[in-house]
């Protein structure tokens, strides 16, 4: 989710590479660098913390990044902690290279470019594609475009890449897999970049590549091959706004991130299904099977959404680690007496790493208690202090409401479930190979989820004025209703409560009259759907205003005794969790768009809390 923007042309580069970097500051950064083709040869300035750091650095040398050729980065950290050194752009020889996404061997390409002689200043996987370029280049002596498709061939992952060569400063060198690039026209001048905001104030007229797409970018012209073919692809002319630019088109943050949650989910994964070897690996984990082996309670705490995560990676952990787990608010936990020993693990989970009450609780665990984290930021606090981690890579969430940062934190727990039942021994490789076969089709039972997007939108015209509602699931269901409850009260400001469905009648049944709507989680389940059905039955008979969302394909006659039947494409029982998710964050979404609320920036609300 780095910012990525590139300049060849007649004027002078580092004010445009800023300038557009600015634009993109929405995707989040940690620390950010350009590197200008100068009369002198590539000069590289690297800053940690906000653009603002960068720009001042470089306003110190000014006369030293004249040139009309460059590229520039803001980082989102995935590899490597949050430092100038692991700042982009990466150099070597006479490359200079900055890259968005996931490099997943190069664990394998960095010990061979050791051997080959490189030295690395850097934690990142980037760096490696600096080097392997550079050595294509003066070792193998091939042309530049040749020597980026030969890096293009070594790299297993997600990548968009740009690089300059101070050997041939005419051209940007260009490349995509699995991560944005588009590339904004003029005469005289092109401009590249990871998203179409950094380009709007040059130019409207922008390539979107695709994926396999290799590059060079001269100022009066681009050539591009796929496949080892030229291609041509087609120039698009945006009329959007520049704020709605930042959205990707969408009127909000929150229903882009929504929709980003096929590809980000794919990102949490990416790297850690090993098909072949029938293994989870998550590098960040540093448990060894002996020390999971001593670990008889694990302790799992967050705050709000991050809690309902915590609840469904109980169930996880329970069902494949056999490891008993409790979970507790953060904020609760952190005020317990409690001595731990040795033999519990606390396990927190945040999106931002930052929320005062998650850290201090996690302070509580004393040096000699284990401890984990799931987190989606790799330079925060939490990522510092945990001994284990597994980042979620969903990157930076802007809407208020968490979205795709709650399904891929559900992702993660269920691949730290494998991780430690794998270690415990209480599954075998079989098992995990099945648990990777259901992960890899799940991006797309989220692309179809989202096709109930518009049927949504209309049955939360019926419902936008009711002043309560319930939400009812059983099983890994119920987390994900409290979730649903959760976002309307969020951003629509509707009084909303979750249940587990067999709870009603131990009192909340009362509530129900004919102006109570209540959301039933049918889950496709031998044991818990003809339950969840008597559950419904149950409202239904005392008159409450029903909207049943299923993956059920045999719904029988449920259509006919509800005002809104959702039905979601099934997938694995343990996956199914975030599929309801979908249905769920549209219905709020889209009655606080109805009712006029910020949806973004819904009132009262931080996106981190910072303070207890
Ligand atoms: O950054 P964290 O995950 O630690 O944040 C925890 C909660 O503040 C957060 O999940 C909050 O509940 C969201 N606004 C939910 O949409």
């Amino acid at each position: 989710m780095c910012g990525i923007v590139g300049y060849i042309g007649n004027k002078e580069a580092l004010p445009i590479i800023i300038g557009g970097l600015q634009k993109l500051e929405y995707r989040g950064y940690d620390s950010a660098g350009v590197a200008v083709h100068t009369a002198s040869g590539i000069k590289v300035k690297r800053a940690l913390g906000k653009l603002e750091e960068l720009r001042k650095a470089v306003s110190q040398n000014g006369q030293e990044f004249r040139g009309t050729l460059g590229i520039g980065h803001t980082r989102w950290a995935t590899h490597g902690r949050p430092s100038e050194n692991n700042a982009h752009p990466h150099s070597a020889g006479r490359v200079s290279l900055i890259h968005n996404g996931i490099i997943e061997n190069y664990g394998v390409l960095r010990e061979e470019l050791k051997k080959k002689g490189c030295v690395f200043e850097s934690d990142t996987d980037t760096e490696i594609a600096a080097h392997l370029l550079n050595f294509y280049l003066e070792k193998e002596s091939l042309k530049p475009f040749e020597a980026l498709k030969k890096l293009c061939s070594r790299i297993i992952g997600s990548y968009a890449f740009l690089a300059i060569d101070g050997q041939n400063p005419d051209r940007i060198l260009v490349a995509k897999n699995s991560t944005p690039i588009i590339i904004g026209i003029s005469d005289e001048e092109k401009f590249v970049a990871s998203d179409i905001p950094a380009v709007l104030e040059h130019t409207r007229d922008v390539l979107i590549l695709e994926d396999g797409d290799v590059a060079e970018v001269y100022k009066n012209r681009i050539y591009i091959e796929n496949k080892d073919e030229e291609v041509n692809r087609e120039v698009e002319r945006i009329t959007w706004d520049p704020v709605t630019a930042q959205k990707g088109g969408y009127k909000h943050f929150m229903l882009k991130e929504i929709f980003e949650q096929p590809g980000v989910i794919a990102e949490t994964f990416r790297g850690r299904l090993n098909l072949e070897d029938e293994k989870i690996t998550l590098p960040e984990m540093q448990l060894t099977s002996e020390q999971v082996k001593d670990i008889k309670r694990i302790i799992i705490l967050g705050c709000g959404t991050a809690w309902h995560a915590a609840l469904v990676t109980k169930f996880y952990i329970e069902k494949y680690a056999q490891i008993p787990c409790e979970v507790d608010y953060s904020s609760e936990y952190r005020y317990r007496d409690l001595v731990l020993d040795k033999s519990t693990m606390l396990l927190a989970i945040s999106q931002s790493g930052e929320t005062a009450d998650t850290l201090a609780a996690l302070e509580k665990a004393g040096a000699n208690v284990r401890t984990a984290a799931i987190c989606n930021c790799v330079g925060s606090s939490l990522a510092r202090k945990a001994k284990n981690i597994v980042f979620t890579h969903a990157g930076p969430e802007i809407s208020v409401a968490s979205t795709k940062a709650f399904t891929t934190q559900l992702i993660a727990g269920y691949l730290m479930a494998l991780f430690l039942g794998q270690k415990n021994g209480t599954i075998n490789n079989g098992v995990v190979a099945e648990k990777i076969r259901d992960l890899i089709t799940l991006p797309s039972a989220i692309d179809e989820a989202l096709k109930v997007n518009s049927l949504i939108e209309d049955v939360s015209r019926d419902f936008r004025s009711a002043s309560d509602f319930l939400y009812i699931g059983r099983g890994l269901c119920y987390p994900i209703a409290l979730e649903g409850a959760l976002k309307l009260k969020e951003i629509s400001y509707i009084h909303a409560e979750g249940y587990p469905a067999g709870e009603m009648k131990h009192g909340p049944i009362a509530l129900i009259d004919e102006n109570m709507p209540v959301v039933v989680l049918l889950q496709k389940s031998t044991a818990l759907y003809p339950k969840t059905l008597s559950n419904l039955r149950e409202v239904e008979s005392r008159g409450a205003r029903l909207i049943a969302i299923t993956d059920q394909d045999e719904t029988g006659d449920l259509h006919d005794h509800t005002q809104a039947l959702i039905k979601l494409p099934h997938i694995s029982e343990d996956l199914s969790p975030v599929i309801f998710c979908i249905p769920l964050q549209l219905l709020s979404y889209h009655i606080a768009v109805l009712n006029g609320t910020d949806v973004d920036l819904p009132r009262n609300l931080a996106k981190s809390v910072t303070v207890e």
